[in-house]
């Protein structure tokens, strides 16, 4: 079966390890980079995906880059779009559970945009859409954090065995940590 991967934000971290395990498994890659698109334009990237899954019986798309707000109307005109056979993997962030003490900008981002994900989950039910939440993994993002992380490369690969085993089990969200 030929099958596309479009990974959003492929070129550092969770995103470039994605991109290699969707190429060792055999998945033609389209990759999306921050300059690629522009995330106010989120019908044009969606557009480019369809011409480009045409010639595929399957594509997944990995939306990786921390997009904030934008990511819901990515999401949302995905899901609207004609690509066939689609199915989208979401990036969320442990840090959605979790309360802190500050108001910092990416943790409000996440949180709220963790929310809107699962609605467009129950808005969309017949939609393949998977959210994957990790806990620290060991990227440039969290650097001047201490502590144990998730290795970028087994996370990958973990998302792949989720993908894989959420079609045949229905799973919708998951959490993915290191044992602490
Ligand atoms: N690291 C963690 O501990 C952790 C934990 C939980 C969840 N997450 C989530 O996992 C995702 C990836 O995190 P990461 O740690 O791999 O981040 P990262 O190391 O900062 O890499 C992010 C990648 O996304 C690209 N990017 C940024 N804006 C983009 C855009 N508008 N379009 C396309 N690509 C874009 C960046 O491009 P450039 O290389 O050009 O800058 C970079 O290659 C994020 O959604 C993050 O919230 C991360």
């Amino acid at each position: 079966m030929s099958k596309l991967a479009c990974v959003i934000g492929y070129k550092r971290g969770i995103g470039k390890e994605i991109a290699n395990v969707a190429k060792a498994q055999g998945y033609d890659l389209y990759l999306v980079g921050k300059n690629d698109w522009d995330v106010k334009e989120p019908k044009l990237l969606s557009e480019a995906i369809q011409e480009k899954s045409q010639a595929y019986s399957k594509c997944t798309v990995f939306i990786v880059a921390h997009l904030g707000f934008e990511a819901i109307n990515l999401l949302e005109t995905l899901m609207n779009s004609n690509v066939g056979n689609l199915s989208i993997v979401f990036l969320g962030s442990l840090v959605t559970t979790q309360t802190r003490n500050s108001l910092y900008k990416y943790h409000i981002e996440k949180s709220a945009s963790a929310q809107a994900v699962k609605q467009l989950q129950l808005q969309y039910p017949k939609k393949d859409l998977l959210i994957i939440n990790p806990g620290w993994v060991d990227t440039n993002l969290i650097e001047h954090i201490e502590g144990e992380k998730i290795d970028p490369k087994v996370l990958a690969e973990y998302i792949f065995h989720i993908k894989a085993f959420s079609e045949n089990f229905s799973i919708r969200t998951l959490s993915v940590d290191v044992v602490r």
